[in-house]
């Protein structure tokens, strides 16, 4: 059997995409579902960067699967600089089942993709964060009851958030328009590679440099942080860059009035969104933060249990 990844939403088609997410729902509504599908097996969990949601929601979402974790921290397998990726990757093979992996450069992910032969999960990487986006959608699923129509406003750092949530939208037939200052666009290959696929699903991904544009009559506001793990030397100038992104009340009225505001978290009040805003009534940060761990345990069903 060949053993499959989760990488990228760019690897996975729209029918997986909608399997996963169906899976998810059934796992939030009975948690013991597929209680022994990992069982005798140990999942590693790399992590080049520090943790809250991912490391306990996987730690978590394994455990309920019937397996355990062992948690490699920065300094205990050092990725790339005490041996190659590859031989950590052939190493851990040995002994797990399967390797989530928090990483800066995405190519690690690739790298350890190559050589393992258990599953390999992106636990966020530069480029990237597919298991966010796809909470985040079945969080949009669970507010709306659809996601066919549905306009996302995306606005701040075109960063890897933003890369995984336009290919998500574009995968599910969400609209999503992502407004970044000059010189933060999102990656040119993720923009081409959502709007590729949009085409097939009928979604619109656009990118502008003008917030109250991608605000209006959206259903969905989202933004991250202005300053992304690994990038805390640039925070004085990604500060003044980002002036006058900030979701506040402002802009937030531009949306429609059912509109929720999401945000993957960790979260600067003041910064990226206003307090008002982020603790107000249309916010749902801790549903998506909740649907990690089912739309995570349902990735790991997939991989785990589907047809090779
Ligand atoms: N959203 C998210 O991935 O949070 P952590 O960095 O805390 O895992
Ligand atoms: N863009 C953020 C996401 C954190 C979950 C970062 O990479 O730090």
């Amino acid at each position: 059997m060949k053993k499959r990844d989760f990488l990228s939403i760019a690897d996975h088609s729209s029918q997986d995409i909608t399997a996963i997410l169906k899976l998810a729902t059934q796992l939030k509504k009975k948690p013991s579902l597929h209680a022994g599908l990992l069982k005798g097996k140990s999942i590693a969990l790399i992590f080049q960067k520090p943790s809250n949601r991912t490391r306990v929601s996987f730690e978590t979402g394994i455990f309920q699967l019937g397996g355990n974790t062992i948690y490699l921290a920065p300094d205990d397998i050092s990725l790339g600089k005490r041996e190659p990726t590859a031989d950590i990757a052939r190493t851990l093979s040995r002994y797990v089942g399967g390797i989530v992996a928090r990483v800066f450069a995405h190519g690690d992910l690739l790298e350890l993709s190559k050589y393992a032969t258990v599953p390999v999960i992106n636990a966020l990487s530069d480029l990237s964060h597919p298991c966010q986006a796809l909470a985040d959608i079945l969080t949009v699923q669970e507010k709306f009851g659809q996601l066919k129509g549905i306009k996302m406003a995306y606005i701040g750092d075109g960063n890897n958030m933003t890369n995984s949530l336009m290919l998500a939208c574009a995968k599910v037939g969400m609209d999503m328009v992502v407004a970044v200052p000059k010189g933060h666009e999102p990656a040119m290959d993720y923009v081409k590679k959502a709007q590729a696929c949009a085409q097939v699903t009928g979604a619109k991904i656009i990118v502008t440099h003008d917030p109250v544009k991608a605000a209006d009559g959206a259903n969905v506001l989202y933004t991250d942080t202005w300053v992304s793990m690994g990038q805390e030397e640039e925070t004085a100038k990604r500060l003044k860059d980002f002036k006058g992104y900030q979701i506040d009340a402002k802009l937030a009225a531009k949306a429609d009035k059912g509109h929720i505001f999401m945000h993957c978290l960790p979260a600067h009040r003041g910064q990226e969104v206003s307090a008002d805003v982020i603790d107000g009534a249309h916010s749902v940060i801790f549903d998506e933060a909740e649907n990690r761990l089912h739309v995570q345990k349902a990735v790991m069903v997939f991989l785990y249990s589907s047809k090779k």
